[in-house]
């Protein structure tokens, strides 16, 4: 298939990920059917569409007409039959189960047509584990979303063992074709890039946080204005060419011996989990706010990424 074939995107799973994928391609210029299996999730999600696309018009990202031409594209339905039988690429958003995988693979399998690729948002299982069914392994791939997927502009694309160059470049372009950042990992392995990396820092955080070496508040404050602020325009191995391999490589070399290593994580957090300290969804985790202040830092954080992606968008013209 050309990706000038590509006319019909069908999402399947309206949760979190699911609706601001849906959004992505909408806003891409994509036909986009949106499958869940309740209908209040679906009101739910096509709400959560049109919060999203005021604050990009709030943001000066689009105007109200793409507002209205990209509501008017999307569509919804209970049915996933209806949902994907003119489908040209799917992606699948469900849960991450690989029981409800297997089965809504093996459902897609004769519910789409035959020249269907199906890409899959899942962030831990391989596509091994529950794609077979589909009776297509060359057509099916990975593509991994960033919460919230219609802001943060990297894709990871995963390439499975048996999928064909053909679906992962054509997976590539589509991508590009509607703003995001595709990267192409090359290697199905857990974590892929984005996780694995982001695991590394996790763990010398929570470390030094456990450890009592600074405050969360300081922990925090130090990630996002240092490196944090050079990551969002320059990556890591830039930094270290930029800054002498020779200076990275001395510092390496003195600080993973005593760099934390363990293979489990701190007690600590397990202690918090199991007190039911889980961040915004409970009241309290690692920072303690009212409802009324988590909800103001989540929106304050959507309109600051939104300047990011500004950045992004006005790198790429
Ligand atoms: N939440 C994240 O930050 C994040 C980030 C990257 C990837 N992911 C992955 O994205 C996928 C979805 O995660 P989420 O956070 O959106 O979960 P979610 O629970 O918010 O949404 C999953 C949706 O799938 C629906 N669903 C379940 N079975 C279905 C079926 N048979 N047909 C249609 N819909 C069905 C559920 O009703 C639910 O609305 C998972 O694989 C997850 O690992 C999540």
């Amino acid at each position: 298939m050309h990706l000038k074939e590509v006319k019909n995107v069908s999402v399947v799973g309206a949760g979190l990920m699911g609706y601001g994928i849906g959004l992505s391609y909408a806003l891409g210029g994509f036909s986009v059917v949106l499958t869940d299996i309740d209908n209040s999730i679906i009101d739910h999600a096509l709400n959560r569409i049109k919060v999203a696309l005021d604050e990009f018009e709030g943001s000066g990202l689009i105007t109200r007409e793409v507002i209205e031409e990209t509501l008017s594209v999307i569509s919804t339905t209970t049915d996933l039959g209806r949902g994907v039988r003119d489908a040209d690429f799917v992606i699948e958003a469900v849960s991450e189960d690989p029981e409800i995988k297997r089965r809504v693979f093996n459902q897609l399998g004769s519910l789409c047509p035959q020249r269907t690729i199906i890409a899959s948002n899942t962030s831990s299982l391989l596509l091994s584990d529950f794609s077979a069914g589909a009776g297509r392994e060359d057509k099916v791939v990975v593509t991994h979303w960033f919460n919230p997927p219609h802001i943060v502009p990297v894709v990871e694309v995963v390439k499975g063992k048996e999928t064909s160059d053909e679906t992962f470049d054509l997976t590539y372009t589509l991508l590009k074709k509607i703003r995001k950042v595709p990267v192409r990992v090359l290697k199905e392995i857990p974590g892929f890039l984005v996780n694995r990396i982001q695991a590394a820092m996790v763990r010398e955080v929570w470390s030094l946080w456990e450890q009592g070496v600074a405050s969360p508040e300081d922990i925090d404050l130090a990630v996002k204005g240092s490196f944090g602020f050079r990551l969002a325009r320059i990556g890591p191995l830039l930094t270290a060419d930029l800054g002498g391999l020779d200076v990275w490589y001395k510092a390496a070399g003195n600080l993973y011996k005593v760099i934390e290593n363990s293979s489990t994580p701190p007690l600590l957090i397990k202690k918090k989990v199991e007190a039911g300290e889980l961040g915004m969804k409970s009241g309290k985790g690692f920072f303690d706010y009212s409802q009324e202040e988590w909800s103001e830092i989540e929106r304050k954080r959507d309109k600051e990424f939104l300047q990011l992606l500004k950045l992004y968008w006005a790198a790429e013209s």
